[in-house]
């Protein structure tokens, strides 16, 4: 049976880590709903569409076309056929990604298109709404979470291995920022749904919580 898991939580706590981890063992999709509200973000930015005006907002939304490829065994996110995956990553977007994700229309949109991608089920999928609004019926709900100075130190890590340079204290600002929008704003706020499993990760490794993650998966009736 394919199952649909779906992975919330904070920023830079590990989720796609885990989500692309659980998908590779299981040979499910993997559907990095954070990277639509980012590549978003790009457009709005590179075109200059004003995001507090809703008619620039909608009308710039049907000239988005988001889509995903596998290149070099990766993740590829691309905005109207544009490889976006490492602008979409910089400080610059995330600076303004999650005033952007708190408006309506946007996430409207966004939610139709992740829900189109989990028809078939077979998909982990990570975010902020996942397991209580895009998908509220799947069978495994992870909310992850960690320690906000070890989510920094990681967070640097994987830029800078991106080559991109940012100050340390700038991306724990940033995190802790977007933490505080992404569950406190009007429409799907970041919460823990009811049914979903809390997984920590601060002292464990990618191993370790991707060992765990895997457990509740096959419990929850996926197959290896
Ligand atoms: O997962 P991420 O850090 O790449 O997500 C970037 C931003 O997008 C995050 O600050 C909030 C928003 N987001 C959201 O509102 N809902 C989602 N399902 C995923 C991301």
């Amino acid at each position: 049976m394919s199952i649909i898991i779906a992975v919330d939580g904070h920023s830079s706590c590990g989720k796609s880590t885990l989500a692309k981890g659980l998908a590779k063992q299981l040979h499910y999709l993997y559907g990095d709903s954070g990277a639509m509200y980012r590549a978003v973000t790009l457009y709005f930015l590179n075109n200059m569409v004003n995001y507090h005006d809703l008619d620039a907002v909608t009308q710039a939304l049907e000239k988005i076309k988001i889509r995903f490829k596998r290149i070099e065994g990766q993740n590829t996110t691309f905005l109207n056929d544009e490889n976006v995956e490492r602008e979409i990553r910089t400080m610059r977007v995330s600076e303004h990604v999650s005033p952007v994700s708190t408006i309506p229309v946007v996430r409207r949109a966004m939610v139709k298109q992740q829900q189109i991608m989990g028809q078939k089920r077979g998909i982990v999928m990570d975010g902020r709404d996942i397991g209580t609004v895009v998908f509220p019926d799947a069978e495994l709900k992870i909310y992850l979470t960690a320690d906000p100075d070890v989510r920094t130190s990681r967070r640097h890590l994987e830029l800078a291995a991106k080559g991109i340079d940012a100050d340390w204290n700038d991306i724990k600002h940033n995190l802790l920022e977007r933490d505080r929008i992404d569950s406190t704003r009007f429409d799907s706020p970041l919460r823990q749904a009811e049914d979903a499993v809390v997984i920590d990760n601060t002292l464990l490794s990618e191993e370790e919580q991707l060992e765990l993650a895997l457990r509740f998966a096959l419990e929850r009736g996926a197959k290896m």
